[in-house]
């Protein structure tokens, strides 16, 4: 069997890193010593809230997730958010900060900032490590960006999949158009 060429990095993990680590700076200034809930946005954004989370100063955050698909096993989103707060606890009254994978049509972000203001949250920031050019239909405008992707590629790793592979890979990868 022949072997497959690998995927080609698009952003790479020391790259990603660093950004992370200037993403953090940046929020840290924005919220001091105040305590705040980091949600993030599973299952794409668990790797970069997991490394966002250890390289901020703030040490009075509650973690919480909160689950969102939009889009089945394609490679496009299907437009329908559906959503499921994982826990309420650390919403209600608090300054919640989403973080959230990358940003294409803007739903995902959308629908998650509007529920967790519906819970009762008094503030909600959100962070993307990316954003894709074009493809914008909800209006929202998030408070810190990682990359702004210049090309619109459909990618995979540090969290993203494509068919359910490569979420684990350090780097971000183009996967190649007939991987599954
Ligand atoms: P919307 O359109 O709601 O899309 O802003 C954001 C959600 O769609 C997923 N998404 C991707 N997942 N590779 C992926 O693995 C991609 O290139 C990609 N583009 C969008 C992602 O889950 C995000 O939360
Ligand atoms: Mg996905």
């Amino acid at each position: 069997m022949p072997t497959a060429p690998p995927p080609r990095v698009l952003y790479g993990r020391r790259r990603i890193a660093t950004r992370v680590r200037s993403l953090a700076k940046g929020i840290d200034a924005h919220y001091g010593d105040r305590p705040f809930t980091l949600c993030g946005v599973l299952t794409g954004g668990v790797v970069f809230a997991s490394d966002l989370a250890r390289a901020l100063r703030n040490d009075r955050i509650e973690l919480s997730f909160v689950k969102a698909s939009s889009y089945g096993t394609g490679r496009r989103s299907t437009g329908r958010v559906r959503l499921e707060l994982l826990d309420r606890g650390g919403i209600a009254g608090r300054e919640v900060l989403v973080v959230e994978d990358i940003l294409e049509t803007g739903r995902t972000l959308h629908a998650v900032t509007g529920a967790l203001r519906l819970g009762g949250a008094v503030d909600v920031r959100s962070v993307v490590l990316l954003r894709k050019p074009g493809h914008r239909a909800a209006d929202v405008d998030p408070d810190w960006v990682g990359f702004e992707m210049t090309e619109d590629a459909f990618v995979a790793g540090y969290g993203l999949d494509a068919g359910d592979r490569w979420r684990n890979l350090p780097d971000i990868v183009v996967p190649p158009e007939d991987a599954r």
